[in-house]
């Protein structure tokens, strides 16, 4: 078993095909309460992979005692390494799935909580949703509409070049129009919000 990351919760091992996900000790939480979010993370994560009809690694094994999840290991490449080294036309084909695929999300009443593109995997001209830790179901306009918005922030700042058009071609391709909605409200709300 060889160890790939070190993530700010988590150390991710790859053993053949299979890669496992397991969440590591905060020492400057307290023991008992550090348990039980590792614990619920795990859980949560597990129930949401195996949910979710949009394409995500297969889950293999989830062993809740220990906060591990064995999922498939996907052979791709991260979008936060790609997105901006692809051709416009290709970036946006890209983007244009996330909207659709994001969309489809929130009709199961799923949301991911963490969409930046360190958690979207491209492989074989598809995309693959990981890491849902901080994910939940919820049917709620607002909570779809936030999730919209942590993923508008996490391209400004991450692909600021074509951000505009990227960020304008998800939202062409996502479809529900109250989400959108209020996803105009949400963004007011953040701009002025300290002000
Ligand atoms: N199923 C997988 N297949 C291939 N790589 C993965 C897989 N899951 C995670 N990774 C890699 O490990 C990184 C961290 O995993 P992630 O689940 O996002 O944990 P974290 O909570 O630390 O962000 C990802 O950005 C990706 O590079
Ligand atoms: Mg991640």
């Amino acid at each position: 078993m060889k160890l790939i990351q070190q993530g700010a919760e988590a150390k991710l091992y790859r053993d053949k095909n299979s890669l496992i996900k397991e969440r590591v000790k905060k020492s400057y939480r307290i023991e008992e309460i550090d348990k039980k979010i590792r614990k619920f993370r795990t859980k949560r994560e597990a129930k949401l992979l195996i949910t979710a009809k949009i394409n995500v690694p297969k889950i293999f094994n989830v062993d809740e005692e220990n906060m591990k999840i064995e999922m498939e290991f996907l052979e791709g490449d991260l979008l936060k390494n790609i997105l901006d080294t692809l051709p416009l036309e290709k970036s946006l084909e890209i983007c244009k799935q996330i909207g659709t695929e994001v969309s489809s999300l929130h009709s199961q009443d799923i949301i991911h909580g963490d969409l930046t593109t360190s958690n979207i995997i491209l492989k074989e001209n598809k995309l693959y949703f990981i890491d849902f830790g901080l994910g939940f179901f919820s049917n709620k306009v607002e909570d779809k509409a936030v999730d919209l918005h942590l993923l508008k922030q996490a391209l400004e700042s991450k692909h600021y070049k074509n951000f505009e058009e990227f960020y304008k071609t998800i939202l062409k391709n996502y479809k529900h129009k109250d989400v959108l909605k209020r996803l105009e409200k949400v963004e007011l709300r953040g701009r002025y919000k300290g002000k």
